[in-house]
């Protein structure tokens, strides 16, 4: 079976490590895979007046699963729309610290469950006067259970003993006091064990014992910041892969953006990547090739070539080529 994958590698670093991991995936075996590209981003609003074209979100919203790469200032824009093309309503963030990389700790091994469609990015803002700004906050009894019916699955199919449910529901009583009752709900029809945490608290937790938390169950704001906040605690955003799933299809990226401090460098880590497109194998039922393309991207994290966010002085081409060699 050929699967139809969307590639859209967008702005900066995104034209160098998307193409990174489509040479990976075209040198396992076994699967068959066809690859289209489409634009996205800054360079595409400059050229067309549109970040993210029709074009792109319908080839999305039809494709077996997209690999997108970043895009610059007009990132709300393609990726918001985007997620919503896949119909995905859950952003998994694996943050991992891996041997061989100077992880600030490297006892981290984390999962960021972040719910993708409601919250504080609804989209709902306004000025309303002048100098005066709102936002509509959302959240709904249904996205709410869903995404902790995903978290909640996620943890039991991997392994992870630990869910922990992020919020802030002593302040935002009526909107997180839903969200904490929702998640509350599905872990006790389920029998299963669960904390909650305030999310502040959390993010100091997370910084000074990441070993006592396993999946993080978060609203979308939340799950965002604190993923970012992991990323630091493992070696950088160059390590760190996403997924929006929930549905049939998926859209699979790296957390970071498109570092256009680096970008047209050729230095940029494609690890994040290459780690996302193995996500994108497991969500397409190819469990055996993503666990080989994992196995290949720590050998070369454990004994190198590192690029230089890891303090090495490869380029992402060799970086690329040692994952290839070890598959
Ligand atoms: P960023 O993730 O692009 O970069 C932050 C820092 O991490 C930079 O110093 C960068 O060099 C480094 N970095 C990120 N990925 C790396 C990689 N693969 N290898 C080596 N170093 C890496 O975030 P920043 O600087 O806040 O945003 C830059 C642009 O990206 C902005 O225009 C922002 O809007 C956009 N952005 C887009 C996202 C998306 O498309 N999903 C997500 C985050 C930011
Ligand atoms: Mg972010």
């Amino acid at each position: 079976m050929t699967e139809d994958i969307v590639v859209v590698p967008g702005d900066g670093i995104g034209q160098e490590v998307v193409p990174a991991a489509v040479e990976v995936l075209e040198a396992l075996d076994g699967v068959d895979f066809e690859f289209t590209e489409y634009d996205a981003g800054d360079e595409t609003l400059a050229e067309t007046g549109e970040a993210l074209p029709e074009e792109t979100y319908e080839a999305a919203a039809s494709a077996d699963a997209t690999l997108f790469g970043a895009a610059g200032e007009s990132a709300a824009d393609v990726i918001l729309p985007l997620r919503e093309a896949v119909d995905s309503f859950a952003n998994v963030r694996p943050a991992r610290a891996y041997p061989g990389v100077d992880a600030l700790r490297p006892e981290t091994d984390l999962v960021f469950v972040r719910e993708n469609t409601e919250g504080v990015y609804s989209g709902i803002e306004s000025e309303i006067a002048d100098g005066v700004t709102t936002l509509t906050r959302v959240v709904t009894e249904d996205a709410s259970r869903r995404i902790a019916e995903f978290g909640f699955d996620y943890a039991e199919q991997n392994g992870y003993e630990d869910v922990t449910i992020a919020h802030k529901a002593n302040v935002m009583r009526v909107t997180d006091g839903a969200f904490l009752d929702a998640c509350e709900a599905v872990g006790d029809e389920r029998g299963a064990d669960y904390d909650d945490a305030l999310m502040d608290a959390l993010a100091m937790h997370l910084l000074l014992r990441p070993e006592e938390y396993g999946v993080v169950i978060a609203p979308n704001l939340a799950g965002d910041v604190l993923s970012d906040l992991a990323a630091g605690l493992v070696g950088g955003l160059g390590l760190l892969p996403s997924a929006n799933v929930g549905s049939e299809r998926g859209l699979f990226e790296p957390v970071h953006g498109s570092a256009p401090d680096i970008a047209g460098q050729g230095i940029a880590n494609p690890c994040a990547t290459v780690l996302s497109a193995a996500m994108m194998l497991d969500h397409l039922g190819y469990g055996e090739a993503a666990a080989d393309v994992r196995d290949a991207v720590e050998g070369v994290l454990a004994e190198g070539p590192h690029t230089p966010d890891l303090g090495g002085d490869a380029s992402t081409e060799d970086v690329t080529a040692a994952i290839v060699e070890r598959l």
